[in-house]
């Protein structure tokens, strides 16, 4: 992974300067889970269930929200992420609320130098692949912190939603490529996801935009059964100007018509052998 070193160090700037923006956003809402709401959306909620009493590893587990809303369905829950920022604040959050949590501060490409253990779940979701340049390399990852029989679950950014251009706000267009040849993206800009009116320091990050095959095999070639992919014409953040958020949280077109994935869901299950 040394050949990414520049793209993971200007990425990780941006994460560990967007913790605290995010935590004080409206988009995040961190006193009411304070106060016990879910931080879980309608979707992972409905095709993960079974979590009570299993044990659960979070990848790229940002500041913990979900990784603890998960602990407060019932799993025994451990989260990673790249940013020590993000795992600083989970771990003060799952001591003031009192929710039982491991917090682990690691690159997900670096996680078998510090992480021993197999679990019953593994789960990430919601702009997490477009961090990672190698998605063979994430795959072989999952498939070694599971169980045999284990189950994994991703709920992310459609492909083809990807490539809306936002710089057009009153139309859609393309603006990138489908098939790029694994070649990052590169962003200079301070438009960030959440409501805030703070201007970022680091402008500059890096973004993989994966097509559908290399998600789907990247699983496939490790021992794993397809047993689900969903797709859903909304997205989980403002993509795009012409959105607007829903009362379940998540967010669709106002005036362009036409339906087009915006989001994926896949279970996949390690095989026994
Ligand atoms: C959009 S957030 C996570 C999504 C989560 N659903 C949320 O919104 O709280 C993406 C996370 O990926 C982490 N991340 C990015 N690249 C990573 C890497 N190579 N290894 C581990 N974590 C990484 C970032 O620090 C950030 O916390």
């Amino acid at each position: 992974m040394e050949q990414y070193k520049k793209y993971f160090n200007a990425n990780l700037k941006r994460w560990n300067e967007l913790v605290n923006i995010n935590a004080k956003s409206k988009f995040y809402d961190l006193e009411g889970f304070k106060a016990g709401k879910t931080s879980l959306l309608s979707i992972e909620k409905e095709e993960l269930t079974d979590v009570k009493g299993k044990t659960l590893l979070h990848l790229q587990c940002h500041f913990g929200m979900d990784t603890l809303s998960w602990a407060r369905e019932g799993a025994k829950v451990t989260g990673v992420d790249f940013s020590e920022s993000a795992i600083q604040l989970a771990k003060t959050l799952s001591k003031e609320l009192n929710i039982p949590a491991t917090f682990i501060h690691s690159n997900i490409y670096d996680l078998p130098k510090v992480l021993d253990t197999t679990f019953d779940i593994i789960f990430t979701s919601y702009g997490v692949i477009g961090w990672l340049p190698d998605l063979s390399k994430w795959a072989q990852i999952i498939e070694m912190f599971l169980k045999p029989g284990g189950i994994f679950y991703i709920v992310e950014n459609h492909p083809f939603g990807n490539l809306i251009d936002e710089k057009y706000k009153e139309e859609f267009r393309i603006g990138y490529d489908y098939f790029n040849e694994g070649k990052p993206y590169r962003f200079d800009d301070d438009v960030i996801y959440v409501d805030t009116n703070e201007k970022l320091v680091n402008k500059t990050t890096y973004d993989w935009f994966h097509p559908m095959q290399d998600i789907v095999n990247s699983l496939l070639n490790v021992n794993f059964e397809l047993l689900f992919l969903h797709e859903f014409p909304f997205s989980f953040f403002k993509i795009h100007p012409d959105m607007k958020r829903r009362k379940d949280g998540y967010w669709e077109f106002q005036t362009f018509k036409h339906s087009i994935p915006m989001m994926f869901s896949l279970k996949a299950r390690k095989r026994k052998k």
